[in-house]
């Protein structure tokens, strides 16, 4: 569907043109003086040196010819030359309804689809989730679903670390504790069990405590970079290992991710990209884009533009050793080979833009990219404690995501079930309240998070974001809950507006929420093509706001005229549906009651 804002620009170009001006003076935007208007032109003043005219003649030859335009009910034109225009009620329910009978609200898909593959998540085997990998995850699932929403092909790929000393780390340890195992047999060519030697509980006990030792005992550290090496050389019982290992961590990681509402296509890992090294490096030395310097491999990246230094992005390391560096180049070559992706995005920590640069332009430069394939950094800021330095546990250490969300699950817990206190029993069991308090809990998280711009440093403020009023999660819940409710109770009475329509609006905040409602299609649009989520976010708190307005100043059950009630009723659904949606895309939902 077009959107509301171009239907309104046909209208006033057309005014334009008819008057002899120019369509390129013809645009309009929201009005940033709603108390006057809805919508604005500020094209007379633009146009008055052009023809030599005051902007406010301009004007008022423009509005004579827009005053008999059915979508406006008023248009003004106000000094020195603004025109100030007024939608009328009836044009913005035909949009409604016209919206209501689109699958998608109104949003059109893309013509053309094109493939995205988004780098997100990025946990570490063997290692738990931590507060820092959850922006990563809730910023590249909601820009998954919007794209997906949009009609393309997106494919979300966990790029797991699994590939470096901490997998030499965990072999030397578990050698240590129980050298009898068959992993650790040279001589033994049988079948590897089935069954991995370890839970993942050890498996986290395990790593922390090689890590530790490593640091402390030179000897330990050689063993475990003796380990690695042999992994990565195909030593059969280390592989074997290495599976179990991989095996327990991502069973673990998906139970985490699923907790978050989070999923991915793909469970790839560095380790995937390594069979691709040998081939990319040999090319990028054949073409002469790669050579020796002070003994490692690198290519030279910088560009004449360029107003602060960029280093060479380093393939090899003097000892022939791949990087992290290397990884990613390699993981380019088969997602470009796989997939021939058009666009590649990573949601990865901001502090990472430089290296990104680095191999965004290496890749580009020895065309392991096409030229035309889209190369997006999508860096996110860090999650700061109320101290404003990087959320930690109380206690200074590291904050488990999985400890993060249990704390917030207990929290919300608390309050529902407070609120039923309160309220006329509505007989929520146990159950029931521990389920909504998860989905009321994972909004607040969500919602706390995506309703930043990405790129910017936050504050976790739990009772900030857990707050049933004000721009949080919650309260977003809650509005849709209420809907809920009224409509539950409408249908109840054995009443439905189904084949009925909304009517043009009969109050201010009526309008104002249709106003809010309308603009749905170029929200979505606008989160899509800048990558941002936190659009979607202000977008449903105004809608939020306007409809809670819209419910206090209205009679809704007691309507008497059927025909309103009707309209009343198939414009809350619409609200819901568009709140709904939205949510989803953000990648949480809503509970029946709370
Ligand atoms: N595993 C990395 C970390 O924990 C993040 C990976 C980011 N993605 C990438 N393609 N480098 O920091």
């Amino acid at each position: 569907m077009k959107k509301i804002l171009d239907l309104i620009t046909d209208e006033v170009t057309k005014a334009f043109t008819e008057c002899g001006y120019d369509a390129k003076y013809a645009k309009v935007t929201l009005s940033n003086r709603p108390d006057l208007c809805e919508y604005q032109c500020n094209g007379a003043m633009a146009g008055a040196k052009a023809y030599k005219k005051a902007p406010f003649m301009i004007a008022e030859d423009v509005v004579a010819l827009l005053k008999d335009s059915a979508c406006m009910e008023e248009v003004e034109v106000v000094k020195p030359g603004f025109i100030n225009l007024k939608l009328a009620p009836q044009s913005v329910a035909d949009y409604l309804n016209q919206m209501s009978e689109t699958e998608k609200l109104g949003v059109e898909e893309a013509e053309e689809p094109k493939t995205i593959m988004i780098d997100y998540g990025g946990p570490n085997v063997a290692k738990p989730l931590h507060v820092g990998h959850l922006r990563s995850a809730i910023i590249g699932e909601s820009i998954k679903r919007i794209g997906k929403f949009m009609g393309h092909e997106v494919i979300g790929d966990v790029h797991l670390g699994d590939w470096g000393l901490q997998m030499g780390l965990i072999i030397t340890e578990l050698k240590q504790r129980r050298p009898e195992l068959v992993y650790f047999d040279d001589t033994y060519t049988g079948e590897y069990p089935e069954e991995a030697p370890f839970t993942i509980s050890e498996l986290e006990e395990i790593y922390p405590t090689a890590s530790k030792k490593s640091k402390e005992d030179e000897a330990y550290k050689e063993a475990a970079m003796q380990a690695t090496f042999e992994l990565q050389h195909g030593k059969r019982g280390y592989q074997a290992l290495l599976k179990h290992i991989l095996n327990v961590s991502v069973t673990d990681l998906k139970r985490n991710y699923a907790n978050l509402n989070v999923s991915f296509e793909l469970w790839k890992g560095e380790s995937d990209a390594q069979p691709y090294i040998p081939d990319m490096v040999q090319k990028m030395k054949d073409d002469g884009f790669a050579y020796i310097s002070d003994g490692a491999l690198v290519v030279d990246v910088k560009e004449e533009t360029d107003t602060k230094e960029i280093p060479p992005c380093m393939i090899l390391k003097s000892d022939g050793a791949s990087l992290y560096n290397t990884t990613d180049l390699a993981t380019m070559v088969w997602r470009m080979k796989d997939y021939n992706p058009d666009e590649l995005i990573y949601v990865v920590d901001k502090r990472q833009e430089l290296y990104f640069t680095q191999v965004f332009r290496c890749a580009r430069k020895t065309g392991i990219v096409k030229p035309e394939t889209e190369l997006k950094f999508l860096g996110f800021g860090t999650m700061n404690g109320k101290d404003g330095r990087p959320f930690k546990t109380r206690d200074g250490g590291v904050m488990r995501l999985e400890h993060l969300i249990s704390g917030i699950n207990e929290e919300m817990l608390a309050k529902i079930q407070e609120n039923q206190k309160t309220k006329e029993n509505l007989g929520i069991s146990t159950e029931e309240a521990e389920n909504t308090a998860k989905m009321v809990a994972l909004a607040a998280i969500k919602y706390g998070d995506l309703s930043n711009q990405a790129s910017k440093d936050y504050i976790f403020d739990i009772d900030r974001f857990t707050s049933f009023e004000g721009n949080t999660g919650p309260y977003i819940l809650y509005t849709i809950v209420r809907i809920k409710s009224i409509l539950h109770k409408y249908h109840d009475l054995g009443k439905n507006a189904d084949n009925s329509v909304i009517t043009a609006a009969h109050s201010e905040s009526e309008k104002n929420l249709m106003l809010e409602l309308s603009k749905f299609n170029a929200v979505i649009e606008g989160a899509f093509t800048d990558t941002a989520p936190h659009k979607i976010c202000s977008y449903i708190y105004d809608l939020a706001n306007a409809f809670n307005s819209f419910y206090h100043e209205t009679k809704i059950m007691s309507e008497e005229d059927e025909t309103v009630q009707k309209s009343y009723i198939r414009l809350l659904e619409l609200t819901k549906s568009v709140l709904e949606t939205s949510i989803d895309l953000l990648g949480f939902s809503a509970p029946e009651r709370m």
